[in-house]
């Protein structure tokens, strides 16, 4: 059997069970489509329901059904009407784990849905309302237990997900590898940005999210959204977090660089250094929160060891210095979604596991677990609002100012790996990328 195969036995038996617990029988599950802009014929870029391409392996099929049984077959209504305007969608290529059925107009396509769906008592719709389909008469509509089962279960990656991530993520080093080179020849934050795309082959709608680069003080701003197209004329720093998606799945990738050898030079390779390290220690079991927060006593550690702060590293933790420069999660769970879902899901049945009072941000609190493949993306930032805050404050007594001032313009750090959890440790997916890349050259 393929990957493919497996993966789609292995997605029949979590529906199938996630349908049992929710008390249903068979479920409907939208593609969804691409919605005009407010008073507009132009849309967005389509982007499928992530219930849908999970079975798709990144086929793209707009507007069309997958009907999922909880004992039975699963078949896919496929739509794919003759046009001149647009290409239509190839016939995806399931490897007969699927069954396909084509119609040509979106009627012909959900009757032969609601014929299916009336053989069954307990029926849902999974997907966005006033999509094709959403208006037939199911039992429910994205019911909360069928969803919470599913996304609680879609942090565990089957090995088909887990190579298309590592391919995912080979694409995105590709593009670093370049953004890096053009940033050292002087680029612009929009020509470094057009390198990223050209080297890893994407076009702007096909990127997982909308990448950052930034240059000097914007690598302080955590998810900067423009591309200056001036360079500075003093070059600093230069902050890149940008991805790479294959098949539907995505990798999420940031770098950080210095112009010279520099004290934000030795903060990088402190960080960087940090950031191996607590990837050693993870292990399945652990709590993700107990990870975050230990990098916060690695972080104030690097602030006293680099002189940023005049305290003690422990001073450092319990005062909260930490909060200011390291204001975001270690990271999240990955997948079909840059921030995939269920980062805050107590168990398959339900409930909130909440972050944290100190850590309001953190977007993943439960255990680590075998199979997940999540991000660890420790930052060290010079944010001027943060700061402001800081320095009246009793723990901004603790601060070298003057160390901290004459890094402002540096905008920030941010190193980010994703890692998935094995039997006995973890697998640096991006590292790996790296060293592939570097030695292949
Ligand atoms: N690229 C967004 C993030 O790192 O979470
Ligand atoms: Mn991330
Ligand atoms: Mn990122």
């Amino acid at each position: 059997m393929s990957a493919f195969t497996d993966h789609i036995a292995e997605l029949r038996r979590r529906w199938s069970g996630a349908l049992a617990s929710a008390g249903l029988d068979v479920a409907v599950v939208a593609a969804g489509t691409s919605r005009p802009y407010f008073l507009d014929d132009q849309s967005p870029p389509y982007r499928p329901n992530p219930h849908f391409a999970q079975w798709l392996a990144g086929a793209e099929c707009p507007n069309s059904l997958l009907l999922v049984r909880r004992n039975g077959p699963v078949t896919l209504y496929f739509h794919q009407v003759e046009d001149y305007w647009h290409l239509p969608p190839a016939t995806p290529d399931l490897d007969d784990a699927v069954a396909v059925e084509t119609f040509d107009s979106i009627d012909a396509m959900t009757t032969a849905v609601a014929r299916e769906v009336e053989r069954f008592n307990r029926t849902a719709f999974v997907g966005e309302v006033e999509t094709p389909g959403s208006n037939l008469p199911f039992g429910e509509v994205n019911p909360p237990l069928l969803l919470n089962a599913l996304h609680y279960g879609r942090a565990r990656k089957t090995p088909f997900e887990i190579a298309c991530m590592r391919r995912a993520t080979e694409i995105a080093v590709a593009g670093h590898v370049a953004a890096v080179a053009a940033f050292r020849a002087g680029a612009s934050e929009f020509e470094i940005h057009q390198a990223y795309l050209s080297a890893s082959q994407q076009t702007e709608s096909s990127l997982p999210y909308s990448s950052i680069v930034a240059l000097n003080e914007h690598a302080g701003v955590l998810h900067y959204q423009h591309y200056d197209r001036n360079s500075p004329a003093v070059r600093k720093s230069f902050l890149i977090d940008a991805g790479g998606r294959y098949r539907g799945y995505a990798a999420d990738v940031t770098r950080t660089y210095a112009a010279q050898s520099d004290a934000f030079a030795a903060l990088i390779d402190a960080l960087d250094a940090e950031q191996l390290a607590i990837i050693d220690t993870i292990r399945a079991g652990m709590s993700y929160v107990d990870l975050h927060d230990a990098m916060h006593r690695s972080i104030a550690g690097i602030l006293s060891n680099l002189g940023l702060v005049t305290c003690s590293a422990e001073a450092a933790y319990q005062q909260r210095i930490t909060d200011a420069f390291f204001p975001h999660g270690i990271g999240h769970l990955i997948g079909l979604q840059t921030h995939d879902v269920g980062g805050h899901l107590a168990s398959p049945e339900g409930g909130t596991r909440a972050p944290p009072e100190r850590y309001p941000a953190l977007r993943l609190t439960r255990a680590i677990e075998t199979g997940q493949v999540f991000t660890v993306e420790p930052g060290i930032y010079f944010i001027p609002m943060l700061l402001r805050q800081l320095r009246p404050s009793a723990a901004g007594n603790d601060v070298a100012w003057s160390e901290v001032d004459a890094l402002m313009g540096h905008g920030g750090i941010r190193i980010e790996d994703n890692v998935l959890i094995t039997e006995d440790g973890v697998e640096n997916l991006t590292r790996e990328a790296f060293a592939g890349a570097s030695s292949a050259t």
